[in-house]
């Protein structure tokens, strides 16, 4: 028996390896997300049962454990020095020429590969084992991050595991047994073997986050780069999980015997021992072929995921590189040749500030239109005033502006010696830009709100969100329609959206009789939508798309939210503790039950799933029957709240019934269950026993 799950436990961590693999390194899944998932539950649960078997490799430890208090300092084995930089192709040619007066008369090839735009850090393996993970620091010695690190899934824990078996093929026509793997790959694993490499975020993953952080109203990352380093610094790894960092390897620090004659070599090696290597490489067979593949990439990198900032020029043969050493700072065999940065400069029209739909204002600057990687750029987000006065933006001056990871422009830099002379320094609005409401400043935050209820621009940026296509997905409720309605006065709600008619709609600017129809089909269609999508349209601060499904599915009903008491809401895997906050101010404002009550009377029906049946729940296996009122609980919202602890909710008392609550002015069923000899509590009771 014991052997048998052992070997049913190391069996999925092979495969669950083996899909990491090819997700994160071959680039070619064989399952979906679901089917990894389940395989992952499947192992988490007999760990669970088995705690015995529980290694450090296992996948199942890649999710991150306690904070940590602060990062330790490591030095590094080797240092890890940096690199010159090249502009032009004259300047490479000077850097070939320099190589060669030292090499002499024989052939330097060169290995040319991206230069990823991340954090260098470097792994350290011993006997096979990932047992350190460290930031570059100062070169000499770094941050330890290997509990960050153990939660890349692109990052083996243990080298060579999967490298054979990973060959796409059909799933079950694999042979197991390590040895046999280290044979196919014919890679010794050495002693010790640090690899050095780029941890960033891919592009889609920036995206991702920053839009979930501008739902939860914090300052988004003002590129990958920023994004990755911030994520490296968290103390809390179950956090870097979250972040979708890949790992990419370039480069060797100590290794413990002679590994390779090649970097092309030792490239190949570290791909037969699993770990992902840098794909952008190419070999040049002279300058002329370095100079050609640095000009097709600076042409083609809009077409990874991932943003480079230049590309790097390795010689390849490393007892060449050992003649050619280094200086204090940098080797003398590589040098980075840098793209122009996609920079131009403009003017700033003027700035304006924006109000999102938390209330938030957020700076904007005008720009004098001008051509930045292939588009026209009129616009740019200065993000916070905050971020403004550190880059002391104003009216009339030239700025460079640049694209961070290609998506949202951004001034970078005040060209100062252009500056008009009594250029005045941008001040913060003291009143709400749009309604001259009262502004107020996030305690501890960064962002100036206003706090005005019934701002219209609010209004217009709530509206526009709830309608957005992944909140209810209001087919043709754009902006200018929205600002339309709200201006007219007819919408100022959410549920107002749903008492809109035809008529009312084919009388507003631009809108024809057809599309009115079809304007009222969706609103109508809306009504069905989910309540995770429900939740997440409501605009509460903090609840984006994944925290709206993480509740929904925690608590089935939005009774059974409105309902939650802080500690339920904290004991939330996912929800963290900002967002635990923001729900239940949400669930006991003021004028929360009646929007939501609005909603329901035009119609929303917000289907949740049943909640999490909860195991050992308070009411588990039991039959509840309420008689009376409770507390200010509706009939809906009791049932809710019995099903969200496990119990059944039934409308007559009977001898399946297993607890009466009888509340204030009960019917005839208290005395009912007095007769069958149930038990029975009254409202308070019953209600502080599911607090407890
Ligand atoms: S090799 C002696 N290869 O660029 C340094 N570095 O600006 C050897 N980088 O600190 C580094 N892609 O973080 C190397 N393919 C690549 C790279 C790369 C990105 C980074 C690395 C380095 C920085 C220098």
């Amino acid at each position: 028996m014991g052997k048998s799950v052992e070997k049913l436990i190391e069996r999925l961590r092979g495969e669950l390896r083996r899909h990491d693999h090819l997700y994160y390194v071959e680039n070619s899944p064989v399952v979906s997300d679901q089917q990894y998932d389940e395989l992952f539950a499947e192992l988490k649960q007999l760990e669970g049962k088995h705690p015995e078997l529980v290694t450090v490799d296992s996948p199942t430890q890649r999710v991150g454990g306690r904070p940590l208090e602060g990062f330790k300092t490591i030095r590094h084995a080797v240092a890890m020095l940096s690199m010159d930089n090249t502009y032009s192709a004259d300047e490479l040619r000077e850097f070939d020429k320099r190589v060669r007066k030292i090499i002499g008369e024989q052939q330097v090839r060169y290995v040319v590969e991206t230069k990823i735009d991340g954090v260098a850090v470097s792994l350290r393996y011993e006997a096979g084992k990932l047992v350190q993970a460290a930031t570059r620091g100062d070169g000499v010695s770094g941050d330890d991050i290997t509990a960050n690190i153990r939660t890349l899934r692109s990052v083996p824990l243990v080298l060579g595991k999967v490298a054979a078996e990973a060959k796409p093929g059909p799933a079950g026509d694999r042979q197991g047994g390590e040895e046999s793997l280290f044979e196919k790959s014919r890679v010794k694993v050495p002693a010790v073997l640090e690899v050095r490499g780029e941890v960033f975020m891919p592009n889609s993953e920036f995206r991702r986050i920053n839009a979930e952080r501008e739902q939860a109203a914090e300052a988004p990352f003002a590129n990958p780069r920023n994004a990755t380093a911030g994520s490296l610094k968290m103390l809390d790894s179950r956090e870097v999980a979250k972040r979708g960092l890949r790992f990419l390897g370039y480069s060797l620090g100590e290794v413990d015997v002679d590994w390779a004659g090649t970097h092309r070599e030792a490239l190949e090696k570290l791909t037969a021992l699993s770990v992902p290597i840098n794909p952008g490489h190419e070999l040049a067979n002279d300058i002329e072929e370095v100079i050609e593949i640095c000009g097709r990439w600076e042409k083609n990198r809009v077409e990874l995921d991932y943003q480079i900032d230049g590309m790097v020029v390795k010689v390849d043969d490393l007892a060449q590189r050992e003649q050619l050493g280094q200086t204090s700072r940098a080797p003398r065999w590589c040098i980075a040749y840098k793209f122009a940065a996609e920079r131009a400069e403009t003017k700033v029209k003027e700035i304006v500030v924006q109000v999102g739909k938390t209330g938030a204002l957020t700076p904007v600057a005008n720009l004098e239109p001008v051509q930045l990687a292939g588009t026209t750029v009129s616009r740019a987000s200065l993000h916070n005033f905050e971020e403004l006065a550190r880059k002391d933006v104003r009216q009339g001056d030239t700025v460079l502006v640049e694209k961070a990871g290609e998506i949202i422009p951004q001034v970078v830099e005040v060209l100062k010696e252009k500056r008009p002379q009594n250029s005045q320094v941008f001040r913060p609005p003291l009143q709400c830009p749009q309604c001259k409401g009262t502004v107020a400043k996030d305690e501890g935050g960064v962002y100036i709100r206003c706090i005005n209820p019934a701002c219209p621009a609010q209004l217009v940026e709530r509206l526009r969100h709830f309608a957005g296509r992944d909140q209810m997905d209001i087919e043709g409720l754009g902006v200018s329609l929205v600002e339309q309605l709200v201006r007219e006065g007819l919408v100022k709600s959410f549920a107002d959206v749903y008492r809109l008619d035809e008529q009312q709609v084919a009388a507003l600017e631009r809108m024809g009789k057809k599309s009115a129809a079809n304007l009222v089909k969706a609103i109508e269609a809306s009504k069905n939508q989910p309540l995770e999508r429900v939740l997440a349209g409501l605009g509460i601060l903090h609840v984006g798309r994944r925290a709206a499904a993480v509740l929904a599915e925690e608590f089935g009903s939005l009774d059974a939210l409105l309902h939650a008491d802080k500690e339920q809401l904290q004991a939330i895997d996912e929800i963290g503790p900002a967002i635990a906050e923001s729900v239940y101010q949400f669930c006991h404002g003021e004028t929360t039950r009646n929007l939501i009550e609005d909603l329901r009377q035009v119609g929303l029906q917000m289907p949740g799933q049943t909640a999490r049946k909860k195991k050992g729940g308070k009411l588990q296996g039991k039959t509840v029957v309420v008689t009376g009122s409770v507390a200010d609980f509706t009939r809906g919202q009791l049932e809710a709240l019995i099903k969200e602890h496990g119990g059944k909710a039934t409308s007559s008392v009977s001898k399946k019934t297993t607890l009466v609550v009888v509340g204030e002015n009960p019917g005839s069923k208290a005395k009912k269950a007095n007769q069958l000899g149930l038990e029975v509590m009254t409202g308070q009771e019953f209600l502080d026993m599911l607090a407890n």
